[in-house]
């Protein structure tokens, strides 16, 4: 089964987890600038790594775009984030995934990082503005400070889950 790793982030934290990722399963990884409708069309696995801003999964378009395509394929996806809220994750997934494209078995959160100073002006703003607004105290908290909890370990669950979907197909085909 032709399987390949496609992710989407900002400042390195969906990144680090899909180089890890990539190596455990032993998978290529790509942009979706790298990944043209053609050859998406070859693969039999994606797994999709995104991050979250303002609600936004940056890989939302693309997905929207290929929703088509990708509808007939075996489909992971890992949503890197700063909240752990069961709220905000379950709307995050209401308002970026297509109904029906991702089996919630295969749908993961991963722990992101937040570094203040590595921030475009742009974002820090918008964090601001968002700490402002936000009542929950613990996400206004995580919006004010630094915080890595970015681990290798964290993706043990994806990659059990990984290894077993790509077993199942190549023991069926
Ligand atoms: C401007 C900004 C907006 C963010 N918005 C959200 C959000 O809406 N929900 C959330 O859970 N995390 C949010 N985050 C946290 C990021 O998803 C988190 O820092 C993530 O690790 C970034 O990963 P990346 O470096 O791969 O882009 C936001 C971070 C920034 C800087």
């Amino acid at each position: 089964m032709k399987s390949v790793i496609i992710y989407k982030g900002k400042y390195g934290a969906t990144r680090q987890y899909a180089g890890w990722l990539g190596a455990a399963l032993h998978l290529p990884l790509k942009t979706p600038e790298e990944l043209p409708e053609a050859d998406i069309k070859t693969y039999d696995c994606i797994i999709m790594g995104s991050s979250v801003y303002i609600g936004k999964l940056l890989i939302r378009d693309w997905i929207k775009q290929y929703a088509d395509v990708l509808k007939n394929k075996k489909i992971l996806l890992f949503i890197v984030c700063g909240s752990n809220n069961p709220k905000d994750r379950e709307k995050i997934i209401m308002q970026n995934v297509p109904d029906g494209l991702v089996d919630p078995s295969h749908l993961f959160f991963l722990p992101g990082r937040l570094i203040q100073s590595k921030l475009s002006w742009k974002d820090r703003f918008m964090l601001n503005v968002g700490a402002m607004l936000v009542k929950d105290p613990e996400a206004k908290k995580f919006m004010r400070q630094d915080s890595d909890n970015v681990k290798e370990e964290n993706i043990n669950a994806i990659v059990r889950m990984s290894s077993a979907v790509l077993e199942a197909d190549s023991i069926s085909s």
